[in-house]
């Protein structure tokens, strides 16, 4: 499997969709149509839109359509996830994928307003998504719950924020990295599999194998964090230890969090069995996920 290639088509396609499902940055207001803007065609990898994809393909052997759009709401929630996060009572950042952030160009009214709108038009697209009835409900839910505050990611930053300047522990740690990212890798691949008709098996496996990689995900976030540059990264790094923040990293040493994060990995693989060779694609992204330098 060539992950390249299927990371190369995976972002086209997804920016495609993003591109017809945003409003027009001419459109009034102007300014928040620009800033949205701005933030999602940073430059993402667009990971969480892929895994989706891929998901859908383990059951079904090929990409089905529409489900980019799927991909396009859940990359609008995390984009939105990112402009908050970066805002200056929470990380306080001024790089985000490679540009400066939300909040430095358009001011923090207006960063904190295209966050709220990021996350309102993914839910419309949800709505309208273009598999049966009952698996765009079942999608809206199992996306709202990742998205909040019980194990969500909004759970998860509190976490984050409260976690700071204190010496973590490793159920705190693992608390934080599991709501704060894993829950939306986790549903974007559990939603890719209802999207495309999967079984209660299927959909068994493919959260097994999403909750591990989300785990994973973070801990290689955490130490990519400490051993790239801010050009690397295309967002500032070093920022956790001044920040004093809970990372995986700080509680088990880099050497450990990567080995933890090759388990964890090996073990999402093992999840994967009952597809055979239809999930060639989630595997290659999952090993990518723990390879990345970026
Ligand atoms: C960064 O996510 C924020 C985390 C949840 C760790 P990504 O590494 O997927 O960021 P982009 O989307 O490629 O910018
Ligand atoms: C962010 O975690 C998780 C989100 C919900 C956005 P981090 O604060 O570690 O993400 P980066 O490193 O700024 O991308
Ligand atoms: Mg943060
Ligand atoms: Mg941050
Ligand atoms: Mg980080």
């Amino acid at each position: 499997m060539d992950v390249k290639a299927l990371l190369q088509r995976g972002v086209e396609v997804t920016d495609t969709a993003l591109e017809t499902l945003l409003p027009p940055a001419q459109t009034a207001p102007v300014s928040i149509h620009s800033a949205m803007r701005h933030s999602v065609f940073a430059g993402g990898k667009r990971l969480r839109p892929i895994l989706a994809m891929q998901a859908a393909a383990a059951v079904v052997g090929e990409v089905p359509p529409g489900v980019e759009r799927l991909g396009a709401a859940i990359e609008m929630l995390h984009t939105y996830s990112l402009i908050h996060d970066d805002l200056p009572a929470l990380d306080n950042d001024d790089l985000r994928r490679g540009k400066p952030t939300c909040h430095v160009v358009y001011g923090e009214a207006i960063a904190i307003l295209a966050g709220d709108a990021l996350q309102t038009q993914a839910w419309e697209v949800l709505a309208g998504l273009s598999c049966p009835a009952a698996a765009t409900v079942r999608i809206v839910g199992l996306v709202a719950q990742a998205v909040g505050t019980m194990d969500g990611m909004i759970g998860g930053q509190v976490l984050d924020i409260e976690g700071e300047q204190q010496k973590p522990t490793a159920e705190l740690v693992e608390a934080i990295h599991r709501a704060k990212t894993g829950a939306l890798i986790r549903v974007s691949v559990v939603s890719g599999g209802v999207f495309a008709g999967g079984d209660e098996q299927q959909i068994a496996a493919l959260d097994t194998f999403g909750r591990k990689a989300g785990l994973a995900f973070q801990i290689v976030d955490d130490i990519l964090d400490v051993t790239q540059d801010s050009a690397q990264l295309g967002k500032t790094a070093g920022k956790d230890l001044t920040s004093e923040k809970a990372t995986w990293p700080a509680v088990f040493g880099l050497e450990q969090s990567q080995r933890d994060a090759d388990r964890l990995i090996a073990e999402a693989f093992d999840a994967l069995v009952l597809f055979g060779p239809r999930a060639e694609g989630l595997k290659a992204l999952a090993r990518y996920l723990v390879e990345r330098k970026k």
